[in-house]
């Protein structure tokens, strides 16, 4: 019902809108129309209300609680419910206990903070309040479970191609799932998944976008290898907008591998690869290697060119 009644007020931009009017058309009662109009105030909406014509909405807080998303969702799939937290350990692990009780395919899970954000390779991932987009998407496709970790390469395409769209900013992706801008990391990806021999019971990608960090307010040790929106473009960007681009992305995308595969997707991470025609350096769990990153085959392994020998890489931590 808040969510129905953002919506309106947003539609219909400066103009004020009846209590009578609302609850017509959302077939309430003009008690009920003012109970959440105060539970919205008391969420930090500036509501103005005048007698005889009614209300409208004067300012939103940067909030990304199932309200603000709602109102402005463009997706069917992602989105179609969502789990919102203020503070959260780390929203993959929530993800995780709700995905055994059997959601919806296109779940998120959403929170302001993460007190226990994780990266790969059991690395930490900081996720400060407010400031950044971290959320998680749980997916229940048909494909097969050898499948699954190109939704990472689909999740980093979807993101670099809304960042493009909302910012302007052009960023990169490094094999398999970095969004750097100079070389310096902007968001991280975490897919998770649970499966039998052939089937996929879900997939978690957890991605965290750093929005509108300063610089300062980040720990020490990342401050000269991770970067944000706001650092790269002297401004403060909109979470909601760019949220709402990266899931019209994702969903678009999940649509297209569901149907055609992942061909179409991994030509779509080829045009924004930072990776390919590179000399890199890959950490992979048993070795480390050195060559030219020639392609990425068809399971979104890289292909490296080590000494005229093509080596293939599943997995690994990149330097270019
Ligand atoms: C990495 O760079 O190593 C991956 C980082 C993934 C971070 C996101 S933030 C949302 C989701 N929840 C987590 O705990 N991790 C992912």
């Amino acid at each position: 019902m808040r969510s129905q009644i953002l919506n309106l007020l947003k539609q219909n931009g400066n103009k004020f809108l009846s209590g009578e009017y609302l609850a017509d058309t959302l077939k309430v009662s003009r008690t009920a129309i003012w109970k959440h109009i105060k539970a919205l105030r008391d969420n930090g909406y500036n509501i103005e209300s005048v007698p005889r014509s009614g209300y409208r909405l004067i300012d939103s807080p940067d909030l990304l609680s199932s309200e603000e998303i709602k109102s402005s969702l463009t997706t069917k799939i992602l989105g179609s419910e969502i789990l919102y937290f203020e503070t959260v350990d780390s929203t993959n692990t929530q993800a995780k206990k709700v995905a055994l009780q059997g959601v919806k395919d296109g779940t998120i899970i959403i929170s302001e903070e993460q007190g226990g954000g994780r990266g790969r390779l059991s690395r930490s991932f900081f996720s400060p309040k407010y400031k950044g987009i971290w959320f998680s998407v749980i997916l229940k496709p048909k494909f097969l479970p050898q499948e699954a970790p190109k939704c990472t390469l689909m999740a980093a395409t979807a993101i670099t191609k809304a960042i493009e769209d909302v910012t302007g900013v052009k960023v990169g992706i490094k094999w398999p799932n970095d969004v750097l801008y100079e070389g310096k990391k902007l968001v991280g990806i975490l897919t998770e998944m649970n499966a039998e021999m052939d089937c996929i019971n879900y997939i978690i990608i957890g991605m965290g976008i750093n929005v509108n960090i300063d610089k300062e307010e980040m720990p020490e040790e990342i401050q000269n290898i991770a970067t944000s929106l706001s650092q790269i473009t002297g401004k403060k960007i909109s979470r909601l907008k760019l949220l709402n681009k990266i899931l019209y992305y994702l969903e678009h995308l999940y649509i297209i591998c569901q149907e055609e595969g992942f061909a179409p997707i991994l030509d779509e991470w080829r045009k924004y690869s930072i990776t390919l025609n590179q000399h890199i350096r890959v950490i992979g769990t048993n070795e480390v290697l050195e060559g030219i990153a020639v392609d990425i085959d068809d399971d979104g392994a890289l292909l490296v060119n080590i000494d005229g020998q093509i080596k293939r890489v599943l997995a690994g931590d990149v330097s270019i």
